[in-house]
């Protein structure tokens, strides 16, 4: 199993360049679904989640043609098979995002139960009572939601609590339903908006994208279009947490400050200096951290996404912070990791109270999902000694060479098998 080695101590200098956004990547290739015209999806990161995804749309019968650039040519003039096999969606739970699509163009899906995860329960019922609020006949047969349907209705759908991937899906659904449908308590993310503006340009109507309320007028049928998937945010987040817990200067290239404010704002409360532009930002670390206190919610709020990062900033940091998790009620698996590298860390319910000490001391520690296994890389650089992080793959399904692009930025960090 392959590991990371990181020396720490040095300083983030230099330009890192952000690769396209996982989570907007998922749901685009998601959208071939919806034409039988070729579509194609430019600036895909090269990430295990996409290379899980497109094998996925692969077995439904969409024909794919890649290139190193990262652009993804998809057809799916032919759909054989509207199934995601257990075996796909314990792999990535972002296979759930065929669902809406599929049902929405062929009247049948047949998809896995994502089970739960390392980060919580994650049930999907608000994707099934959206669809079924569209007229879909759903129901949970041997571990699987077979769902069918004619062609779908427009509703009002009230969503229970907001859902990225749940609102990315009934947006897909409701592009080809007839009638309109209105999503309320929508999640208001900047992936939704990219894929909204996807649909948007192959021919889809739909207005409020980035607000609580979407609304959809269906139309008949969609045609092929060419997108490029936005910057990564949360990459683009780890990276100036980064610089910002070891000290230094760093400019991020291809990235949107417009994506981040709140991000921004705190890595500002903790002393770094923050100037940005139309497509990079750039961050000055003068002085040891101070401690920042968050709470984590959905966009525009502070993202949980982020949470593990900033847990690795607070713990070298100067004072107390509290940090409350309210998104996933299992978050905090870092913490333990963290200890090990001598960080000082209480755990009451969602809420973690972080003792910044000056120096953590490396150690041998274990990953246990993406984001966690990027709070102890950043644990690694400002630890004294050498850090050796473990199951690693966790990164690799959502880091693009990680370890090149923090390795050219100065950090002593290479991967072992
Ligand atoms: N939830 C329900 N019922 C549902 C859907 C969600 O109870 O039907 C709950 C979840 O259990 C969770 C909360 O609602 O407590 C929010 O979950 P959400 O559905 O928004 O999460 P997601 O769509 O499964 C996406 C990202 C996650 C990110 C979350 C929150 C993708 C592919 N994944 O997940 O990304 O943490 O939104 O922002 O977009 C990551 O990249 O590391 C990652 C986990």
């Amino acid at each position: 199993m392959q590991k990371l080695v990181i020396h720490g101590g040095s300083k983030l200098q230099g330009e890192i360049s952000i690769s396209g956004a996982k989570n907007a990547a998922l749901p685009l290739l998601c959208a071939s679904l919806l034409t039988a015209d070729t579509f194609a999806i430019h600036n895909t990161p090269r990430l295990k989640d996409v290379t899980t995804m497109l094998a996925l749309l692969e077995q439904i019968g969409v024909r794919i043609l890649t290139n190193d650039a990262g652009t993804a040519e998809l057809s799916a003039a032919g759909i054989t098979n509207p199934t995601a096999s257990y075996d796909m969606v314990k792999t990535m739970r972002a296979a759930i995002l065929v669902l809406g699509p599929l049902l929405a163009r062929t009247g049948q899906a047949h998809i896995s139960l994502p089970g739960g995860c390392a980060i919580g329960m994650r049930p999907v019922d608000q994707h099934i009572k959206g669809l079924q609020a569209m007229g879909a006949e759903i129901s949970i047969e041997q571990g699987y939601i077979r769902a069918q349907a004619g062609r779908l209705s427009g509703a009002r759908i009230v969503m229970d609590l907001v859902t990225v991937t749940g609102t990315e899906n009934l947006m897909m659904a409701a592009t080809l339903a007839s009638g309109t449908t209105v999503l309320e308590n929508a999640a208001r993310e900047p992936e939704v908006i990219d894929l909204a503006n996807c649909l948007i340009s192959m021919g889809a109507k739909i207005e409020g994208a980035g607000s609580d309320v979407i609304t959809i007028e269906g139309v008949d049928r969609l045609h092929g279009c060419s997108h490029t998937v936005m910057p990564d945010r949360i990459e683009t987040g780890t990276f100036l947490t980064a610089a910002a817990a070891c000290g230094g200067d760093i400019t991020l290239t291809r990235a949107r400050a417009d994506t981040l404010d709140v991000v921004l704002g705190k890595l500002a409360e903790t002393g770094a200096e923050i100037d940005t532009g139309a497509d990079w930002i750039h961050l000055h670390m003068p002085q040891r951290p101070q401690a920042v206190s968050l709470r984590t919610a959905p966009y525009p709020a502070f993202p949980t996404d982020m949470q593990a990062q900033f847990m690795a900033l607070n713990s070298i940091a100067d004072g107390t912070a509290v940090m409350t998790e309210t998104i996933f009620e299992n978050r905090f698996m870092h913490v333990q990791e963290l200890k090990r590298l001598n960080a000082d860390i209480q755990v009451e319910g969602n809420t973690a109270i972080v003792h910044g000490i000056p120096l953590l001391d490396g150690a041998s520690v274990m990953a246990t999902d993406l984001r966690a296994s990027a709070c102890l890389i950043i644990a690694g650089l400002v630890a004294q000694g050498e850090t050796v992080v473990d199951r690693i793959y966790h990164l690799d399904r959502g880091y693009e060479q990680i370890e090149q692009k923090l390795a050219k930025a100065g950090a002593k960090i290479w991967r072992t098998s």
